[in-house]
């Protein structure tokens, strides 16, 4: 029986951390990879990680330490059919002092670092039969939301990129993942309301559902999803004063 290998990173906490034990429970072999050493051996020991869950300590804007995973995945499995890119980060800009190290950071961790993952992890991609390699972006770019212009733009990229990565490479599943508001530790800073904020473990069910299904693109929760197509709806100008509107709320 094949028992496909996942990657994930991001594991250590939220989002990364739900799916690899809602993927180890499904079978998977998963290669949980962050920076918290402790976190990820805590969350391999954990007794619903079915002892499939192999940490791997990597700073992903370190090509270093990309390769250290490279070399530890090629030699265990030879292969790898799910690549989930979920690590990432949110800052919020103060437009009236413009912090361009913020924007670097962001993009830096949000893209670049996606894009090492991708070019070095390709060839294991490409051993699997099924190849899938899932972006986790974010429902955050579709709207302009305040304060929103360094993490909204980095997502904006990584979307656009998976679109068209999928043109080109027929071979490939690209999977895009836009979540809405979930509740872990990167939302669990934000001093403003979150509308239809689920858990860490239902968006990973979602999630993995969507990994099992070969599903293009996840939006999710289906009522942010449609406010927001409704909003995309109005005029320019009037979707513009609502976003003012929203904004002052915040
Ligand atoms: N929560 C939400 O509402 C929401 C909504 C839409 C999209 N998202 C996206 O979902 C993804 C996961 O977010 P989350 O909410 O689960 O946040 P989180 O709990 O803060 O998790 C972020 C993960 O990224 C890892 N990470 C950060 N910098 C890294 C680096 N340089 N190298 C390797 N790993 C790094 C962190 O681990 P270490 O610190 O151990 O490295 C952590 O495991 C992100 O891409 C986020 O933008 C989240």
């Amino acid at each position: 029986m094949h028992i496909p290998v996942s990657l994930i990173t991001g594991a250590s906490s939220g989002l990364g951390r739900a799916l690899a034990l809602e993927l180890a429970a499904q079978g998977h072999w998963v290669v949980a990879c962050a920076r918290s050493h402790d976190a990820l051996w805590q969350l391999a020991e954990q007794p619903n990680a079915h002892g499939r869950i192999l940490p791997c300590v990597m700073d992903m804007t370190d090509v270093a330490h990309i390769q250290q995973v490279l070399a530890t995945v090629q030699q265990r499995f030879g292969h790898v059919d799910n690549l989930i890119l979920n690590a990432g980060s949110c800052e919020y800009v103060d437009v009236n002092a413009l912090d361009l190290a913020l924007f670097r950071r962001l993009f830096e961790l949000n893209f670049f670092a996606q894009l090492q993952m991708i070019q070095a992890f390709m060839p294991l991609l490409k051993a699997s039969h099924q190849p899938l390699l899932a972006l986790v972006s974010s429902l955050a770019h579709v709207f302009p939301f305040s304060k929103n212009q360094a993490y909204g733009a980095s997502k904006a990229a990584i979307s656009y990129f998976a679109d068209s990565l999928r043109v080109d490479c027929p071979e490939l599943t690209v999977q895009l993942i836009e979540p809405g508001f979930v509740d872990t530790p990167l939302t669990q800073k934000n001093q403003f309301s979150m509308p239809f904020l689920l858990s860490a473990e239902d968006a990973a069910r979602r999630m993995a559902k969507a990994l099992q299904q070969r599903q293009l693109r996840l939006q999710f929760p289906t009522r942010l999803v449609l406010t927001l197509r409704l909003l995309n709806c109005l005029p320019y100008g009037l979707r513009q004063r609502v976003a003012k509107a929203l904004g002052r709320q915040s």
